[in-house]
């Protein structure tokens, strides 16, 4: 037997080379939404009927949840941006660990099995990089719409008694505003016998997307976007086509590559209502903003510093906060960003004090003293946003950085290497 030795490079996991200090111009495409995407995918357990989804970002855990949506039955074909999802041979009620380990979002999964079939074993998703991700609440709401819910052994078991295994409609009150849950309950509401409320309802832009998918397949659903949803249930749903909103964390890590180097970018499509806080606070560090039909055009020169703190929508977005610390990590003056949403979510301060930022951590808080250069230096991306956060500090700095942790970073960023290198950037996926 001859046994092959790796050499270094090649158990190296596959990273990002930036060579930093380029200005940008041009302007970047924004993808679909991640975050609905995955949801309205999920939503396809929901009818018999194809459900034809639009403008769906091309990404590793968008084929996670295919896989996951293949192993129940549904059929999946993907052309382009567009993803056709067939739920008439749906026989499965039970997702396998290994995909739902995965990928969070396949937990959602279990609201709309649960009224389509009235059983459902989903795994717990348990924790990841960035906090422990509870899903109290998703199961307190399933309860309260009638389902009978155990957890054993790391698995959700949730089945609705009674001969026609039909949900109830309900009045539910979230402890927080998670959007998973509201997304969840909503879902499950969709098909109930009766009526929903969703109080204290998260108002996420991808809640109202999810709305406008199901009232687009039949749903009868009010109020989201706002605090308070009310869903009357209907007997069937039926298919649609629908077009997933532009990602706004994706849009906003785009106009922090322009912040970040100094740059002037055009970027859309934008619904700059999604994106308040970011743009308030890119507009504070002194950013200049212009929006051109649906494209927001960008330039920055001299970067201030700002405090800012991470909170449910229409507050600032924790999925930026990673992303905006490279920003102030180079801004003239102290920034304090403070986050209080995830407990676990400022690992990427380490990586981005290797790269010279001057950056002083208390539990939930960064001080961050701008510094007038980062050096280029290798760095690991420790969860998808904190990924994202490297790549833009690596655009930024001295010399060379390499980034890796890419594994991420596909989750969520659609070729980010190849739109940013469209722009001016020089960057190379290794090997
Ligand atoms: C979604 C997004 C994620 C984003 C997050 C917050 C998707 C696929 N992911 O995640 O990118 O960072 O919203 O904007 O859409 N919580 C509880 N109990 C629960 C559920 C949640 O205490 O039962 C807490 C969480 O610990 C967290 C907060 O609520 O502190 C927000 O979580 P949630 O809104 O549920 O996030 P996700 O829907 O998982």
């Amino acid at each position: 037997m001859t046994l092959t030795v790796l050499q270094p490079a090649q158990v190296l996991s596959p990273q990002l080379e930036i060579a930093g200090g380029r200005r940008l111009a041009g302007e970047l495409r924004v993808s679909g939404a991640k975050n609905s995407a995955l949801v309205l995918m999920t939503a396809s357990l929901l009818t018999a009927d194809a459900l034809r989804l639009r403008n769906v970002p091309p990404l590793t855990d968008i084929l996670g949840m295919g896989d996951i949506l293949g192993s129940l039955g549904v059929g999946v074909q993907r052309s382009a941006d567009s993803l056709v999802l067939d739920g008439s041979g749906l026989n499965q009620s039970s997702p396998p660990y290994e995909l739902v380990n995965s990928l969070r979002a396949s937990f959602f999964c279990i609201g709309p099995l649960l009224a389509r079939l009235g059983i459902a074993q989903v795994p717990l998703p348990g924790g990841c990089q960035i906090g422990t991700r509870p899903v109290v609440e998703h199961v307190k709401g399933l309860k309260t719409l009638g389902a009978q819910v155990t957890i054993d052994h790391g698995v959700v078991s949730a089945v609705v008694p009674g001969r026609r295994r039909r949900l109830t409609g309900g009045r539910i009150h979230l402890d927080c505003p998670s959007v998973g849950a509201t997304e969840t309950l909503m879902m499950a509401a969709a098909l109930a016998e009766g009526e929903t409320v969703i109080d204290n309802a998260a108002l996420e832009p991808e809640v109202i997307d999810l709305a406008g998918l199901l009232s687009a397949m039949g749903a009868r659903i009010r109020g989201a976007g706002t605090t308070t949803i009310t869903i009357e249930g209907v007997e069937r749903l039926h298919g649609a086509d629908y077009a997933v909103i532009p990602d706004r964390i994706e849009a906003g890590t785009f106009l922090l590559a322009a912040a970040i180097t100094r740059s002037r970018l055009r970027v859309g499509p934008v619904i700059p209502e999604h994106l308040g806080a970011v743009l308030t606070k890119l507009e504070d560090v002194g950013c200049k903003l212009t929006m051109d039909g649906s494209t927001l055009e960008i330039s920055a020169d001299e970067i201030r510093a700002v405090d800012l703190r991470t909170q449910p929508f229409p507050g600032f977005p924790t999925d930026l906060q990673a992303p905006f610390m490279s920003l102030l990590a180079t801004a003239q003056g102290t920034s304090i960003i403070t986050e209080n949403i995830f407990e676990n979510r400022l690992q990427h301060v380490a990586e981005l004090q290797r790269m010279g930022a001057a950056i002083r951590l208390q539990g939930n808080t960064a001080f961050i003293e701008g510094v007038p250069r980062l050096s280029g230096a290798p760095v690991q991306g420790s969860d998808l946003r904190a990924s994202a956060a490297m790549v833009l500090a690596g655009l930024a700095a001295d010399g060379v950085t390499t980034v890796q942790g890419l594994e991420y970073l596909d989750r969520g960023y659609a070729d980010l290497e190849g739109k940013l290198n469209g722009v001016g950037a020089s960057i190379r996926r290794l090997p």
